[in-house]
């Protein structure tokens, strides 16, 4: 059954991996009328454009101080949702000003239009903030970046703090799930290897938690309709290797785990330094969110049911 109350939702990023899964969750679980935005002129998914719960979609750079404003003046939404932003690592290590633009000067933009407006924020940010060495980490753990991507991150969520504005930061990692995207993640990447019978290199040393991306689509949803404050980790239950996850992807799709070839993270002056074990604590949002984390061999068949499902229709990077 849908949730009831019918707030007008802005959604930045929409366009992005969770972006994405964010718009879709919202139709498909809620009644709330949308404000759908990315940086492009037209909304990519021709199936949402018609849905009555889509009041707009607007283009929406939010690292343009006036074109936040105008949007969230003219359109008053109740809640932000802050999909968008830099998440290429690398790129944010090399390219700081962007970096900064895109993670912590768009959230600054936000929170001045929503004082205005007296709205309320969901951002989301990530495990990048802590360094991995203290790993399974709690909300209250003390964050401490390796890299620019996890300063961005961090800086992003201290504005938010001492902002005044309602908000929740919704802290995720490592996330795999369905995509109609243009930058395939991790989990795409080596299916699209494999189907291929390509080799796909993957660190045996760098340690994550993969996490549906369906499971973080549905904390922003509830997020919202709790109207919660603060901090909430969530994350796939398994710790696991690049290399064992690819493995995972290749035995749940059918394809050749032998192709998956086991290399070393070294960090270099192209590849930015990262945690090496990341793993959360994920009581608070399961207890206060309702959540129920998913397990990654369920998750990759409710992957494989996803691309099964959308193949024909949907131009899925996936082949
Ligand atoms: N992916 C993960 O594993 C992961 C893990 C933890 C946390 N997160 C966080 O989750 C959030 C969403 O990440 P994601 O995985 O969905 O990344 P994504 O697929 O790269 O989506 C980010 C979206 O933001 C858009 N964007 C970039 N700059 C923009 C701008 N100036 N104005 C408007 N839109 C802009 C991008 O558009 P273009 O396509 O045009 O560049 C893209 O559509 C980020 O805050 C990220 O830090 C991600």
């Amino acid at each position: 059954m849908k949730i009831r109350h019918r707030d007008i939702v802005l959604i930045t990023g929409a366009h992005g991996f969770l972006g994405q899964h964010v718009l879709r969750t919202f139709l498909d679980e809620t009644h709330c009328d949308l404000i759908v935005t990315a940086r492009d002129e037209k909304l990519l998914f021709d199936d949402v454009a018609d849905e009555p719960q889509v009041l707009a979609y607007q283009k929406l750079d939010v690292t343009e101080r006036n074109e936040v404003k105008e949007a969230i003046a003219l359109y008053k939404p109740d809640v932000i949702v802050h999909c968008a932003g830099l998440v290429d690592v690398d790129r944010c290590e090399h390219d700081r000003e962007l970096a900064w633009k895109t993670n912590v000067r768009s959230v600054e933009h936000i929170i001045e239009a929503a004082r205005k407006t007296d709205a309320r924020m969901v951002h989301i940010s990530s495990d990048y903030v802590f360094d991995g060495t203290r790993t399974p980490y709690a909300e209250n753990a003390v964050p401490s970046p390796l890299n620019y991507y996890g300063r961005t991150k961090l800086a992003s969520e201290n504005a938010l703090r001492s902002s005044g504005v309602n908000h929740c930061i919704l802290r995720g990692a490592f996330f795999y799930g369905v995509e109609v995207h243009r930058k395939p993640s991790f989990a795409i990447n080596v299916i699209k290897a494999l189907t291929r019978n390509e080799t796909f290199e993957a660190f045996t040393d760098l340690y994550a938690p993969p996490t549906l991306v369906d499971d973080i689509a549905l904390a922003v949803i509830r997020a919202v309709e709790y109207k919660k404050n603060g901090i909430y980790h969530i994350a796939g239950p398994e710790m696991i290797s690049r290399y064992e996850f690819a493995k995972r992807i290749a035995t749940a799709f059918h394809l050749n785990p032998e192709l998956v070839i086991p290399i070393p993270f070294v960090a270099s002056e192209t590849r930015a330094d990262r945690p090496r074990h990341s793993s959360f604590v994920t009581l608070k949002a399961q207890t206060e969110l309702g959540l129920r984390i998913t397990g990654i061999d369920e998750g990759l068949q409710v992957m494989l049911r996803g691309i099964h499902d959308m193949e024909d229709e949907r131009q899925i990077v996936y082949q």
